[in-house]
């Protein structure tokens, strides 16, 4: 068989992958499902009707042929508008977004400088640029002005900077500092909202919403619809110039059938659950932060809980307590983080009594 040695060490090593269907009766703190917009049924409806008056079922084409309608733009028109952005351009996934954007933007003789943790997505893409990307040291503004200051530039180069808005494993949220970095080196700053549009800010928009930085020209701004926005998909943010080369130079813009309908609609019909209802879900996260606070002593950046552990036995050892508890959370192993953690989701659906009865087992 053609990979019977790798499938055995993957085995050997404990870090063969699974794709499981979980109960619905779990308690989930695994799903990325920010505001619990995943079950909203009113959505549901919502958007379908939408979809169908417009007669849309499927977008039969890439963008750049005839697979962009009226529903795409309505969706774009209306990211750029809460965002303050000057356009915004609809892309299949996130994954693709950020091969989209690594892929086109840096061409030959730029740099771009990547936070060690960013997404994999991120990092596959930098082999598609190789020679031309330095890793900083995990949301360290210090790291990357050192290597901002030693980086050998040709007379030409660009400089691309690539961090994520709320770090996916850690939850952590990226400086403030990095923007005004790549404003004083006319840096290009890739922010991958992933995990913040939806989750922070005054107005649940992020990154550049939590910490009022106005928008600049030298900003794009990946997100996903796939998260808090409760559909699949993603968008990338920029001025006109950038969004105007990208539709002519992104690869998985161009090449590939344009963002599926319903989900279109749906994320669409989400925005505006979530503009709406902004005040009540803020309230709630936070009292929902609050409860960690008092129980482990920890200020939640964002909604993600990360628990590291020493070894993956143990980890994986309390993560199977969980279940058998009939609570569901992430368990992270190495590679995709440097130690073994539990990564534990905190969504607007979750009861008090079910925080408090995780938080009792994680204690255990
Ligand atoms: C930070 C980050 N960027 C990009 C992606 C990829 O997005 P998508 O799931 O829409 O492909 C993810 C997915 O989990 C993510 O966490």
């Amino acid at each position: 068989m053609f990979y019977t040695k790798e499938l055995s060490t993957l085995k050997h090593k404990k870090i063969l992958r699974q794709r499981r269907i979980f109960s619905k009766d779990c308690i989930d703190f695994a799903s990325n499902d920010y505001i619990n917009l995943s079950q909203n049924k009113k959505s549901l409806k919502k958007a379908y009707k939408l979809a169908r008056n417009k007669n849309i079922n499927s977008p039969r084409a890439s963008m750049l042929i005839n697979g962009y309608s009226i529903l795409h733009q309505k969706l774009e028109n209306k990211l750029s508008s809460i965002n303050q952005f000057e356009n915004c351009i609809l892309v299949g996934s996130g994954f693709l977004a950020n091969i989209a954007l690594f892929e086109s933007l840096c061409r030959n003789g730029d740099i771009i400088f990547i936070d060690e943790e960013y997404h994999a997505s991120g990092i596959l893409a930098t082999k598609l640029i190789n020679n031309r990307v330095v890793f900083f040291k995990h949301n360290d503004e210090f790291d990357l002005k050192n290597k901002l200051y030693s980086a050998i530039y040709g007379k030409n180069s660009r400089i691309i900077i690539a961090i994520e808005g709320v770090y996916s494993m850690s939850g952590n949220i990226a400086k403030k500092e990095f923007a005004q970095i790549a404003i004083d080196y006319n840096a290009i700053l890739i922010v991958d909202e992933a995990h913040s549009a939806g989750t922070i800010g005054d107005n649940l928009l992020g990154y550049f919403d939590y910490y009022h930085i106005r928008n600049h020209q030298n900003f794009i701004k990946l997100g996903t619809l796939s998260k808090a926005y409760g559909s699949y998909g993603a968008y990338i943010l920029s001025s006109n110039h950038i969004n105007e080369y990208l539709q002519t130079r992104a690869k998985p813009i161009i090449y590939s059938t344009a963002l599926s309908s319903f989900d279109t609609a749906l994320a669409l019909v989400n925005i505006k659950y979530i503009q709406k209802h902004k005040n009540k879900i803020i309230q709630k996260i936070t009292s929902i932060k609050e409860i960690i606070n008092k129980e482990f002593n920890i200020k939640l950046d964002s909604q993600i809980f990360s628990l590291k552990f020493q070894n993956q036995t143990d980890m994986i050892e309390k993560a199977k307590l969980l279940k058998r508890n009939n609570i569901l959370v992430g368990a992270i192993r190495k590679p995709t983080t440097k130690m073994p953690i539990l990564r534990i989701v905190f969504s607007y659906k979750h009861k008090k009594k079910d925080i408090q009865k995780l938080c009792k087992l994680l204690k255990e």
